[in-house]
């Protein structure tokens, strides 16, 4: 019987590239209802919240998501961030580099790209790219992508990584001719963009599908988020003491990490140290020359599931939170290359120890309170083109 079982599956798996056996969701993902539209909209507690979004409160509502999707995009979406056929040489997915067991970032303190792509240390073949993999979890609220803020939207983003040579080193050609050239692709394209199986599949509506599942990656379900709706027990003593901290006068981790998404869309020069060896990272300032105040300036990630995306910083500079909260705990540019010439924030301390070692020990542990991947899609067991995907951690 057992081995009858085992049979069956063997053969299920075998069978998991035919056509027929890839049916995209006909419902929207957790947190999202159909609206009449056919597109899936977020439903969440915090939309039902009006509070003007004064930084540090509880009860604030969220941002409008940047785009909706039908419950067939983002299906489709999640094939295709899992195939590695979308890389120039069928071996890196976006997975590779944002795991979903690694909170969707890699683990490594930079990314490592080319066909030794993704998690893991370096290797023959890598190319050590000079910026950490962020996490991708509410990816879909934010208006401004990358560490500096060059992308204004998720189809935008997906063309860099497709197409960088040292990335997955695809061409526009190459992504179009791949997947036309699959029978199940040509079918699942034609049922998520509403069009005949003929057509060749087009780069926009790739990155259309990408964008739609990224959008689905919502984490809004934790420990936190069940405080700030009501249930007063979610949150430890320590907690809720780092939780005053986190948004209050002396913390001022709120002004910029903004709940409830604690990010922004706002890019601030906080004096991160430069990498040994390597040029300084201007972040923003480098696409804006002419614009001193942008200088060293980085997009305000988001801490949530921060716990689960070390090492920290544009090019992993922290490799532990603790470490994260020493920078920030001491004085304004301390960790400056000299002569750096960078406008710090307003916001940034000034002094050493403003918090006491006992604030930072609460932050530390409301950190912890921010880690919800409850509502994580499922890792498909095979995709399409046929391609293994990128192995389970754990
Ligand atoms: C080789 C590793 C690698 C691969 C493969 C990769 N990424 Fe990334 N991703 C990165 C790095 C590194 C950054 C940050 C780059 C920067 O800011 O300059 C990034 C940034 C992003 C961002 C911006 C997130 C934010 O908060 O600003 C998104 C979205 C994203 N990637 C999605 C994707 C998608 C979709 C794919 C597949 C088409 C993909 N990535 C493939 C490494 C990778
Ligand atoms: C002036 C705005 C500002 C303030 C205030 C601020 N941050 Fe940040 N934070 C940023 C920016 C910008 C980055 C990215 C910096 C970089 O990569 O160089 C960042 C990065 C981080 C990271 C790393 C996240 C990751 O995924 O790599 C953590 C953790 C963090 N901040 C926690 C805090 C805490 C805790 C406080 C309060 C003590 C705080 N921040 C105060 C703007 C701010």
């Amino acid at each position: 019987m057992r081995l009858l079982a085992l049979t069956a599956l063997v053969l299920l798996r075998a069978s998991a590239v035919s056509a027929d056996s890839f049916v995209l969701a006909e419902h929207c993902p957790p947190s999202f209802d159909r609206g009449e539209d056919g597109r899936c909209h977020l439903a969440s507690l915090y939309q039902l919240y009006v509070a003007a979004p004064g930084q540090g409160g509880l009860r604030v509502p969220l941002p409008e998501m940047k785009g909706s999707f039908t419950p067939q995009q983002i299906d489709l979406g999640r094939l295709l961030f899992f195939d590695p056929a979308l890389s120039g040489d069928g071996r890196v997915s976006c997975a590779h580099c944002h795991h979903p067991d690694l909170g969707y970032a890699d683990g490594r303190r930079t990314a490592m790209g080319g066909p030794a792509s993704g998690i893991g240390p370096a290797r023959d073949g890598g190319v050590e790219l000079p910026r950490n993999s962020p996490t991708l979890w509410n990816v879909g609220f934010l208006g401004r992508l990358f560490w500096d803020g060059r992308a204004a939207s998720l189809q935008e983003q997906a063309a860099g990584p497709l197409f960088a040579a040292d990335e997955m080193a695809s061409t526009p050609e190459h992504v179009r001719r791949t997947l036309s050239a699959n029978a199940t692709y040509r079918q699942l394209f034609a049922q998520a963009f509403d069009r005949s199986s003929n057509q060749q599949i087009t780069v926009d509506e790739v990155t259309t599908a990408l964008a739609a599942f990224q959008s689905s990656l919502i984490s809004l379900n934790s420990r936190f988020d069940r405080y700030a709706h009501g249930d007063e027990r979610a949150l430890s003593e320590a907690e809720l003491r780092g939780w005053n901290v986190f948004r209050g006068f002396v913390g001022r981790c709120a002004q910029c990490h903004i709940p409830p998404l604690f990010s922004s869309d706002d890019l601030a020069v906080v004096g991160a140290p430069p990498v040994p060896g390597q040029p300084y990272d201007q972040g923003a300032g480098a696409l804006a020359p002419m614009n001193a105040a942008l200088k060293g300036a980085f997009k305000v990630p988001t801490l949530r599931n921060v716990t689960l995306t070390a090492p920290y910083f544009q090019a992993g500079q922290f490799a532990t939170l603790s470490e994260v909260l020493d920078f920030y705990n001491s004085p304004r540019g301390h960790a400056l290359p000299a002569g750096a010439g960078v406008e710090l924030h307003w916001h940034i301390h000034m002094k050493e120890s403003e918090l006491s070692a006992a604030d930072v020990a609460d932050v530390l542990e409301f950190l912890n309170a921010l880690t919800d991947t409850s509502m994580a899609p499922q890792v498909p067991a095979a995709v399409p083109s046929g391609l293994p995907v990128v192995p389970r951690l754990h």
